[in-house]
């Protein structure tokens, strides 16, 4: 099998990890380089059962540090870089939106120009594989689905940031000719997933007894997508896609916030031998997020027709799948929680 360097952003995050798992495990010819900040979203806990493999290294910098990222493509003969880092929450843009213009945009540009420098017009067998969100398509009324061609609208600072960083993708792959793909995917959930995001956010106030928010009358539509599936149709693209193109990635899984909810509680009440019901009172509407997008909803039928990817899991499956995750793995999830888990690098690695 062919020896590649593959230099794969946001490693430590959610989705990142469970990229990075799969491709340490199913390439074993391949080195990858997992290159993270580390934020709070950065968790190296996510990837303990790789920690020791040979073709595994992990390196701490910032995808905005110019001196960080050339270091990187100076030091290793990278040829593909598959790019997750991002600040990745609506909630946080809204409060705080220059982290994301920060890492989602001036981060991407910065490992761009790094690709365009080290590769120097030498594309034979680079790739800059770019992982974006559906969002940037804008929201759905009650009808439709986004495709590939459906023209941008951003409507958040995170999905604002996300759209500016895939223009700057392609206008690289145009003005340069630097072989780049972009896919944009649905909501994603599984194990591992930062609790302050909608699923693993609940799993934790069910299981503590606490308020589940639920924003506004919860009639926002998401279409959800179990994370690995998502990491396979990332190692599909990542070597089957011709350069300058574009994937929607969806699980044609579509759930009002509430309607899921209610599936989760029940799920809940009989993991936890709760009578069925009990749950549910835990449900509490709060304000509105400001801006909020009605409905999201992806039309996957191009990499299912070219490429031939589909989602593995039924959503009862990958649910099911995802509580016994959380509750199994209760001490990971106290340590996001305690924060205890930004201390690992340092223990581990023995670096801040
Ligand atoms: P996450 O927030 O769980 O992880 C992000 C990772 O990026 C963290 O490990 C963090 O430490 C790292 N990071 C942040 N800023 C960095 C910087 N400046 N330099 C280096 N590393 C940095 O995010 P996620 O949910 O795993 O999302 C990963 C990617 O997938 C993002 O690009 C996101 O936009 C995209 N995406 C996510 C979803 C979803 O449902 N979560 C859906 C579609 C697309
Ligand atoms: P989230 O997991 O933050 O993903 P995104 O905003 O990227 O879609 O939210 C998913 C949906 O759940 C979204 O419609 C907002 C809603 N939501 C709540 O109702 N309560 C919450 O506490 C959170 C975090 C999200």
């Amino acid at each position: 099998m062919e020896r590649r360097t593959i230099l794969i952003t946001g490693g430590a995050g959610f989705i990142g990890s469970h990229v990075v798992r799969r491709f340490v495990n199913n390439y074993p010819n391949y080195l990858i380089i997992n290159f993270d900040k580390l934020t709070y979203a950065g968790n190296l806990q996510n990837l303990t059962d790789i920690e020791g493999k040979s073709n595994y290294k992990f390196i701490k910098g910032d995808i905005a540090s110019e001196a960080d990222v050339d270091k990187v493509f100076s030091e290793y003969a990278i040829d593909g870089v598959i790019h997750l880092a991002a600040e990745s929450h609506v909630d946080r843009s809204i409060t705080d939106p220059m982290a994301f213009i920060r890492t989602n945009i001036l981060g991407t540009t910065i490992l761009l120009n790094a690709a365009r420098k080290f590769w120097n017009g030498n594309w034979e067998g680079k790739l800059f594989y770019h992982i974006s969100t559906d969002e940037v398509y804008g929201s759905l009324g009650a009808e439709g689905f986004f495709t590939e061609e459906t023209p941008y609208d951003p409507r958040s600072p995170y999905s604002a940031s996300k759209a500016s960083s895939d223009h700057l993708v392609r206008a690289y792959n145009h003005t340069y000719g630097l072989p780049a793909v972009i896919s944009n995917c649905s909501n994603n959930y599984g194990p591992n997933q930062f609790p302050e995001k909608l699923i693993p956010l609940s799993i934790h106030n069910i299981k503590n007894s606490k308020p589940i928010p639920i924003y506004g009358k919860g009639e926002n539509v998401r279409d959800w997508l179990y994370v690995e599936d998502h990491a396979a149709a990332i190692d599909l693209i990542f070597h089957k896609a011709k350069p300058g193109t574009t994937y929607n990635i969806g699980g044609n899984n579509e759930w009002k916030n509430i309607d899921l909810i209610r599936l989760l509680c029940q799920i809940m009440d009989r993991k936890l031998g709760r009578a069925q019901g009990e749950s549910e009172k835990l449900i509490t509407f709060v304000k509105d997020r400001a801006g909020h997008d009605l409905r999201y909803a992806i039309d996957s039928s191009k990499i299912q027709r070219e490429l031939g990817w589909k989602p593995s899991l039924t959503f009862d499956v990958g649910l099911e799948k995802t509580v016994e995750w959380y509750l199994a793995n209760e001490q990971w999830l106290n340590n996001v929680v305690s924060g205890d888990y930004l201390k690992y690098y340092e223990q581990q690695y023995g670096g801040r």
